[in-house]
């Protein structure tokens, strides 16, 4: 089983260039099956989960050939409606495929859903959203089946403003009768850049960042190139570990404003920030940092897929900090972990209180989820002596090789194979 063995004290200093977003790369490559014909996306990112993702849709037909720069589909065959249960493809991504599916061929029959272990992850709000545009649902042998035999515009309301659920029925209704109307729909920058794809390939879809989404159906969609966002998960964590190491890091390849609430709550903890580019941000944070206060919130709050590092990095700041997680029930393992290496941490249901201590200590700690895997490499980066990080797979499903990324910025990590577990 591999590991990343890290030695920890050394501040990253230097540039590094973000890869394009994991959960834009889902919701667009799940869209393109609305369209026949060979389309590029470029930005595509080289991780676990698209690799599994890009599988599914190899075995229902679609042609997919890795290029330099992203992703040629070939979507002019026919397209099986039935997505094949497998244990490398309980990825949450494929939810997607569900819209695209029933938009394409009027019917789709998914596995259930996977993801990380970092809540329940119910698809009510998806079956609420397509039940309204006409779709019925049905479960047998534990593969979601659902049917359509018009797909017609609707208003829909979400008691939460859930990212898969607004994909899902984005993608169903750009190709419906009639208008759709989300409301209390995601505001996320990975469903903007589905939205923008879809316009791109001749949809009429508005979304102006309200929380509501109009969507006028059309009858065919053309195929388009088209290129994927940044990852701002993955420009925070590398911007949370060039923080937490009090180094000097330039991130190339970014949108700043997406993850700006990350970089504003570095700021508050004494770090400091620069724009040499439009697409570009400098972190650096020379002095101890200091306790803040984090609350997720669906977008443009803080995102529940940065708490895990920034609570990495709070261990060691001055006094104490209070971290709120509102979006998933389960988005803590990480914390005893820390708690190994010398953390003082303490989890009452959905909040965490982290007082800060002198430093950390390297130890042999387990990833049990992409995120709390991201948070264990940013602490082994500032403990004292080495941290062995197990279960690396969790890592590399959202991070293209995080190790040479960072030892690129003078990160002392290694990965290595145990062949004991
Ligand atoms: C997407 O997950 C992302 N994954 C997650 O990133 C991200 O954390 C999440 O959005 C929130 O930003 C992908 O895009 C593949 P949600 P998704 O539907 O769509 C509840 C990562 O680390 N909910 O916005 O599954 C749900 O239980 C991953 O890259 C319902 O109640 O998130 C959760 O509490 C982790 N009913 C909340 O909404 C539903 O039908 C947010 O879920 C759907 C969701």
């Amino acid at each position: 089983m591999e590991y990343l063995e890290i030695e920890g004290g050394v501040p990253l200093k230097g540039k590094v260039t973000i890869s394009g977003a994991k959960n834009a790369s889902f919701p667009v490559l799940s869209a393109a099956l609305l369209i026949k014909g060979k389309m590029h996306i470029k930005n595509v990112p080289d991780i676990l989960d698209i690799r599994h993702f890009l599988e599914v849709l190899k075995e229902i037909g679609v042609g997919v050939e890795r290029t330099e720069s992203g992703v040629m589909l070939d979507t002019r065959s026919e397209i099986s409606s039935k997505v094949k249960q497998n244990e490398k493809h309980s990825l949450r991504g494929t939810q997607t495929l569900l819209g695209a599916l029933l938009g394409r061929n009027g019917s789709a029959m998914l596995p259930s859903l996977g993801g990380c272990n970092i809540g329940a992850r119910p698809i009510d709000l998806h079956l609420k959203g397509l039940k309204l545009l006409g779709v019925s649902v049905d479960w047998d042998s534990g593969y979601l089946i659902g049917k359509t035999n018009k797909l017609k515009g609707n208003s829909i309301y979400l008691d939460f403003p859930s990212v898969g659920a607004t994909e899902n029925i984005i993608i169903a209704a750009a190709v419906s009768d009639g208008e759709t109307v989300i409301e209390n729909a995601a505001k996320e920058p990975e469903v903007k850049n589905l939205v923008d794809f879809l316009n791109a390939a001749g949809a009429d879809i508005k979304m102006n960042g309200s929380g509501i989404i109009k969507i006028r159906g059309v009858k065919e969609l053309h195929p388009v190139d088209f290129g994927i966002i940044p990852d701002r998960i993955e420009a925070a964590t590398f911007l949370v570990m060039g923080a937490a190491t009090h180094g000097d890091l330039t991130l190339e390849n970014v949108h700043p404003h997406d993850f700006e609430p990350v970089t504003m709550k570095l700021k508050e903890a004494g770090a400091f920030a620069e724009f040499p580019s439009d697409n570009s941000v400098r972190i650096y944070a020379p002095n101890p940092l200091n306790a803040v206060n984090i609350k997720t919130m669906p977008y443009p709050g803080f995102p529940t897929d940065a708490q895990p590092q920034m609570m990495a990095l709070l261990t060691t700041a001055n006094g104490s900090s209070v971290i709120r997680e509102t979006i998933f029930e389960n988005r803590f393992s990480a914390a005893s972990e820390l708690v190994k290496m010398g953390a003082d941490i303490k989890v009452e249901n959905n909040v965490a209180f982290v007082k800060g201590v002198d430093s950390l200590q390297g130890a042999d700690v387990a990833a049990v989820d992409l995120r709390g895997g991201a948070a264990l490499v940013t602490a082994g980066l500032t403990a004292k002596g080495i941290t062995r990080v197990r279960n690396v797979y969790h890592i590399d499903r959202g991070y293209e090789s995080i190790e040479n990324k960072l030892q690129k910025v003078g990160g002392r990590i290694v990965r290595k194979e145990d062949d004991t577990v």
